[in-house]
């Protein structure tokens, strides 16, 4: 562990199991602070932080206005439990997420992270279908998609760290990428996707499908960036199929891609939206799952309840929908999805700058989401670790390294982000290949 000093090292690697990590000491640094896009370890050093905490840090950290949030929240109500009763908190949330989706997207499910929320979404497309007493069980997502680590969740995607150690619940098909990452930026290469998805929908003897779950981009498997064109055919395939589009905004929502929303790029209406990460700016766990009334209204069928069978103790959290609240009026007053736009048109003008260097195999971005994609998954590593000791925190996922700040970052610390990386690849850059 790097920031390593301290007794707090040792009792991390002696009681912590880190997730998604090999068994052993952890490798990444012991953080101690953090203030608006920095961090700093317990030795004191300092790191501009381009992974946001876990990719929801979108306000940056120690804001007042979130902490006085749930604090205040915490004073006055801690939690109702929503399948006993209400408390306003919810409902305000529920009403604002409303009119930032649009689209008739008016009814809103909570939970408390994204995987839960994904859970929950696919419940409730697979009801909806047996409370209408249509036999429609399966689901069409990506390979290389993510979207959590409840068993449900694993089996939608085929990414080896996801591989599900558990039989799926309903039948699962997942389509492959049809080209190289690097190539899906092009409207042609995002065609040859859209047949490879027609014919998974159709696909004879499967079974039809109930609803197809994908992410605006995706993020875990590897920062891959598709042409706007590829959702909206994908909307078009959904309809003359009557197959509910779950968009998975866990990532992607809340400003991170330059627009509210990840699918306000491709102008179309999702079924089901499912939010997490930067709802809360990752100061407490919260996640939602929004729908249609044509949707909800269907669930009066429900045999048992007349109503949705799933839900969380904690869902809907008052004091995560009072911070989620705080959160969204820093993003609306503070302008941040403009912010994200801009800074991340400059970070990906100057991390452009590696293209072309030993190792880097492509540059592409969407928003505050840059990816430098490295020939292969060891470079990538290396990479990291050199860029994180000239001062700069990035994601790695599989060969890409993503850059994805706090959206508050301003343009002399995304200035300093390009120079320190652009400093590691010089370094890095005469044993990388
Ligand atoms: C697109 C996407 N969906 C779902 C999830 C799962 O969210 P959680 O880790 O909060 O369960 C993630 C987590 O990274 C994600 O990136």
């Amino acid at each position: 562990m790097s920031g390593t000093s301290s007794a707090a090292a040792e009792r991390d690697d002696a009681h912590v199991w880190h997730p998604w990590s090999p068994i052993g000491p952890s490798s990444g640094p012991m953080i101690a602070r953090a203030e608006g896009y920095r961090l700093w370890d317990v030795d004191g050093r300092e790191y501009i932080d381009g992974v946001s905490g876990a990719m929801n840090c979108s306000c940056g950290y120690g804001r007042p206005e979130l902490i006085a949030a749930v604090s205040d929240q915490l004073r006055a109500l801690t939690h109702v439990d929503l399948s006993f009763g209400a408390h306003e908190p919810s409902g305000r949330l529920a009403e604002r997420l409303a009119d930032l989706l649009g689209h008739g997207l008016t009814r809103t499910f909570f939970a408390n992270s994204g995987s839960e929320g994904i859970e929950a979404a696919c419940r409730i497309a697979l009801n909806y279908w047996s409370n209408r007493s249509e036999s429609r069980r399966r689901i069409v997502s990506f390979e290389r998609g993510y979207h959590g680590s409840t068993a449900l969740c694993q089996s939608l995607s085929g990414l080896p760290a996801a591989l599900p150690d558990l039989p799926s619940a309903v039948p699962v098909t997942r389509v492959a990428l049809t080209d190289e990452p690097r190539a899906l930026t092009d409207p042609a290469a995002c065609d040859r996707l859209l047949d490879a998805w027609e014919q998974a929908l159709d696909e004879p003897g499967a079974g039809e499908a109930a609803a197809v779950v994908v992410e605006p981009l995706l993020n875990v498997g590897g920062g891959v960036v598709f042409h706007p064109s590829f959702l909206a055919g994908l909307r078009r395939l959904c309809d003359e199929r009557g197959v509910l589009l779950v968009i998975d905004e866990v990532f992607t929502g809340f400003g991170r891609t330059g627009a509210m929303f990840g699918f306000q790029h491709s102008g179309i209406a999702p079924d089901l939206v499912v939010m997490s990460k930067g709802i809360t700016s990752g100061y407490v766990p919260l996640s939602a799952v929004t729908t249609t009334d044509r949707v909800y209204r269907e669930f009066a069928a429900d045999p048992v309840y007349g109503g949705l069978r799933y839900g969380h103790t904690t869902s809907g959290h008052a004091a995560a929908c009072a911070v989620a609240l705080a959160t969204l009026d820093l993003i609306e007053r503070d302008e941040l999805v403009v912010n994200a736009q801009d800074r991340g048109t400059e970070l990906l003008h100057g991390l452009r700058g590696l293209a072309g260097h030993a190792g880097v195999a492509d540059v592409r971005g969407l928003g505050l989401t840059v990816v430098v994609e490295c020939s292969s998954v060891d470079t990538a590593a290396r990479l990291r670790e050199e860029i994180g000791r000239h001062g700069v925190l990035l994601r790695q996922q599989m060969s890409s390294l993503l850059a994805v700040p706090p959206l508050v970052i301003d343009a002399a610390g995304a200035r300093e982000l390009v120079s320190h990386v652009l400093d590691a690849l010089d370094t890095a850059g005469r044993h990388v290949g």
